[in-house]
């Protein structure tokens, strides 16, 4: 496997502070490779779901160390009753009967989630075998929002040029309204922060200080406004986000066009999290510098919720695989 220096630095990372992530797709061998490298670093300690003798079977074929590794079958473990007993509760009130939880805790993605609110696990990474939507779904219902009414959403690491970049929303939130932008980019903000890196967020458009006209120009003027109202409370201004907006992605990045579009800005032309109006906007604009400007990208991972579940991408290589491990390590403070 190619390590980059970045996915090493986050591995090196999440080994100081070791938390306990689960792993529900141990059915597949990326996952079992991606754990087996993760064991061996001892930068999380790992719960692998899935049939027993099969798992041992694939790591012994292939000479994969799985010692420490705990190996849970969800459909014979001695905590299922409990956890559909959790779910039952948590979702009766959704006309969920005991029955349906009993038979839903058995889901790989269910059970993972159960462990975690169960806080039998710290995190949780899925998604090489799962849509993103059978792998979020789950986290919403059950872990949910760390703030009542306030939207989970999602955010990618991106390394252009070895520098880190935080791009969100890509893949949750579909056409998020002004306050649910703004609350995007509060949660992006943070999530650089745990990251390490020190947020300057642009609120992305196609204008720049009103240079173009339109619905959806007014919306993330209005999140910029909302935003930046939110940097005033208690709660966001000791943090150092600096934020801005609503700018073109180029005066965002670039220092000469910051200088004619927005000379005034402290974020323009050395903008790090970039917040994109839509998931249109966000999804084409991360998949556009992996596959053209061959960035690295890891994510997306889920903020805004009560533990940290990331999604992986059904393509996702062993490293990113090891790269959402480590970062959900990292995430599980
Ligand atoms: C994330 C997503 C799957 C959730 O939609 P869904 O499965 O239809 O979920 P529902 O609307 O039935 O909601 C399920 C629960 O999650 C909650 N929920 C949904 N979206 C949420 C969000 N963004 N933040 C917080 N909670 C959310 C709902 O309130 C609901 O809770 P409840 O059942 O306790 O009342 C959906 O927004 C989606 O498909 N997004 C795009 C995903 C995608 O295709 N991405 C591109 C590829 S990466």
């Amino acid at each position: 496997m190619s390590e980059s220096n970045y996915l090493q630095r986050l591995v090196d990372k999440a080994a100081k502070n070791v938390k306990t992530i689960v792993l529900p797709e141990g059915e597949d061998l990326r996952v079992l490779e991606a754990a087996h490298i993760i064991n061996q670093k001892k930068a999380a300690k790992l719960i692998v779901l899935g049939d027993e003798n099969q798992v041992k079977s694939d790591c012994e074929k292939n000479g994969w160390d799985f010692d420490g590794v705990e190996i849970v079958n969800p459909n014979n473990s001695p905590k299922l009753q409990s956890y559909a007993d959790m779910l039952f509760e948590l979702r009766k009130d959704k006309g969920m009967t005991p029955e349906q939880a009993l038979a839903t805790a058995k889901d790989a993605n269910y059970f993972g989630v159960l462990m975690v609110k169960n806080k039998d696990a710290d995190g949780m990474v899925s998604g090489a075998n799962h849509s993103t939507a059978d792998t979020v779904r789950p986290a919403l219902q059950i872990v949910k929002s760390k703030k009542k009414g306030k939207v989970v959403s999602s955010c990618f690491i991106l390394i252009a040029d070895g520098e880190e970049y935080i791009l969100s929303d890509c893949a949750i939130n579909i056409n998020p309204t002004d306050v649910e932008m703004a609350d995007i980019a509060m949660d992006s903000a943070e999530s650089a922060i745990s990251f390490g890196i020190k947020p300057r967020v642009a609120m992305l458009s196609y204008s720049t200080y009103g240079s173009g006209k339109g619905e959806s120009v007014d919306k993330v003027a209005s999140a910029t406004k909302i935003a930046k109202g939110y940097l005033e409370t208690d709660e966001y201004k000791d943090l150092g986000i600096e934020l801005d907006g609503e700018l073109q992605v180029d005066a965002a990045l670039d220092d000469v066009v910051a200088k004619k579009k927005a000379p005034a800005s402290k974020v323009a032309g050395k903008a790090n999290v970039l917040i994109f109006p839509n998931i249109d906007a966000g999804n084409i604009g991360y998949k556009l510098l992996q596959r053209l400007g061959h960035c690295e990208a890891y994510g997306p991972m889920l903020q805004g919720l009560n533990a940290p579940i990331n999604d992986l991408s059904r393509g996702a290589l062993v490293e990113d695989i090891v790269g959402t491990i480590a970062i959900t390590s990292l995430q599980a403070k």
